[in-house]
C-alpha cells in the first residue's frame, strides 16, 4: 500500500470517536517501535518529521524507512511535516513524497497566516496533499524555539471558521493549554484543558478534524528510571490521558506526541548501561530503546488514542 493522506483516517476518527497518533520519527529503531506497536493492534498511523529531525537524519533517510515499514506493516500510513515554517519547506516536502504537511503561521498576525496557508494548500491540494494549519500559539520548545507561557495563547474560536473558509485547509492544531516538550506543569500544579474552547470550536466547524499538539503525558516511571541511572531530569508532568481521551472522543482526531518517545528510549537506554555497564553494541542497548518506545505506542493506541483495529 503506498503512503496515504489523512483525509480518509480523519473522516473515521472524527465518526468513531477516536483520535489516530501522530508520532515523531528521528531514526530507524523509532519507526520501527511504532509500526511494530501499530502493526500488533492494526492502528493507522501518522508518523511526522520535523525540520529537526530533518537536519538530523535526512529528509530522503526517513521517507525510505517509513516506506520499509509501509511494505512491512501493509497499514494505512500518512508522511507528515511537522511544523512547516515557510512554502518552500512544505514544498520540499510534498516533492520529496510526502503525504501531508503542516504549515505553522500561528506566530504570524491572522491575516498572514491565512495567506501563507492559502498558499501551501494550493500547490498540496492538486498533488493529493492534505494541509494542517494552526491558530493559537502553544507554549514550550519545538525546533529550539522557545515560546513562553507569557507569549502562548488560547486559540480564539471566533476566527477559525474564516481561517478555514479562506484557507481549504485540511485539519486545523489549536491552542486549549497543552504545550510542547518534557516541562508542561510543575509538580502540584493542576493540569487544565480548555474544553469549552474545544467545544465551541467543533460547533463553529461540524465535522471538521482538530488536530492536538504537544499532547505528551510526562509518564513519572520514566522520570524516575531516568534519574535513578544517573539523569538529571527536573520533576514535571505532562498532560493527563484521561483530559487526552476525552478530547479524542470530541472533534480531536490527530494527537501530536514526541517526548513521551524521548523519554521512554532514554529511560530504557540509561538503565541498560547501568545494568550492563560493558556493553558496547549499539544492537544491545537501541533493541531495548525500540521495545520501550513500541510498549509506549501499544498503551497510547489502546488506552489514549481508541484507534486499535480501525486500520
Ligand atoms: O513539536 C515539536 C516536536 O517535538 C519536534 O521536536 O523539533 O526537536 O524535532 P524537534
Ligand atoms: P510533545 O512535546 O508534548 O510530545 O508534543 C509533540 C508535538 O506537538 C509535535 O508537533
Ligand atoms: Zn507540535
Amino acid at each position: 500500500m503506498p503512503l496515504v493522506n489523512t483525509t480518509e483516517m480523519f473522516k473515521k476518527a472524527y465518526e468513531g470517536g477516536y483520535a489516530i497518533g501522530a508520532f515523531n520519527v528521528n531514526n530507524m529503531e523509532i519507526i520501527q517501535g511504532i509500526t511494530e506497536a501499530a502493526k500488533e493492534l492494526n492502528a493507522p498511523l501518522i508518523l511526522q518529521v520535523s525540520a529537526g529531525a530533518r537536519k538530523y537524519a535526512n529528509q530522503t533517510y526517513l521517507r525510505k524507512l517509513v516506506e520499509a515499514a509501509l511494505e512491512e506493516t501493509g497499514l494505512p500510513i500518512a508522511l507528515h511535516l511537522d511544523h512547516g515554517d515557510s512554502f518552500e519547506l512544505c514544498k520540499s516536502c510534498i516533492d520529496g513524497g510526502f503525504s501531508s504537511v503542516m504549515i505553522d503561521g500561528s506566530h504570524l498576525s491572522f491575516e498572514e497566516n491565512i495567506a501563507l496557508t492559502a498558499k501551501v494548500v494550493e500547490y498540496a491540494h492538486p498533488r493529493g496533499i492534505t494541509v494542517e494549519g494552526e491558530l493559537g500559539r502553544l507554549a514550550g520548545i519545538e525546533d529550539a524555539v522557545n515560546v513562553s507561557a507569557e507569549d502562548a495563547s488560547y486559540t480564539n474560536p471566533a476566527q477559525v471558521q474564516e481561517f478555514v473558509e479562506k484557507t481549504n485547509v485540511d485539519s486545523l492544531a489549536i491552542a486549549i493549554g497543552t504545550s510542547h516538550g518534557a516541562y508542561k506543569f510543575k509538580p502540584g500544579q493542576k493540569p487544565q484543558l480548555r474544553f469549552d474552547i474545544l467545544e465551541e470550536v467543533s460547533k463553529r466547524l461540524p465535522g471538521f478534524p482538530i488536530v492536538l499538539h504537544g499532547a505528551s503525558s510526562v509518564p513519572q516511571n520514566f522520570v524516575k528510571i531516568i534519574n535513578e541511572n544517573g539523569g538529571k531530569m527536573p520533576d514535571a508532568i505532562g498532560i493527563p490521558e484521561d483530559m487526552l481521551r476525552q478530547a479524542a472522543r470530541m472533534a480531536v482526531c490527530k494527537i501530536n506526541i514526541d517526548s513521551d518517545l524521548r523519554l521512554a528510549m532514554t529511560a530504557s537506554i540509561r538503565q541498560h548501561f547501568v545494568e550492563h555497564p560493558d556493553h558496547f553494541d549499539p544492537r544491545q542497548y537501541l533493541a531495548p530503546g525500540r521495545a520501550a518506545i513500541k510498549e509506549l505506542v501499544k498503551h497510547k493506541i489502546v488506552d489514549v488514542l481508541g484507534c486499535d483495529g480501525k486500520a
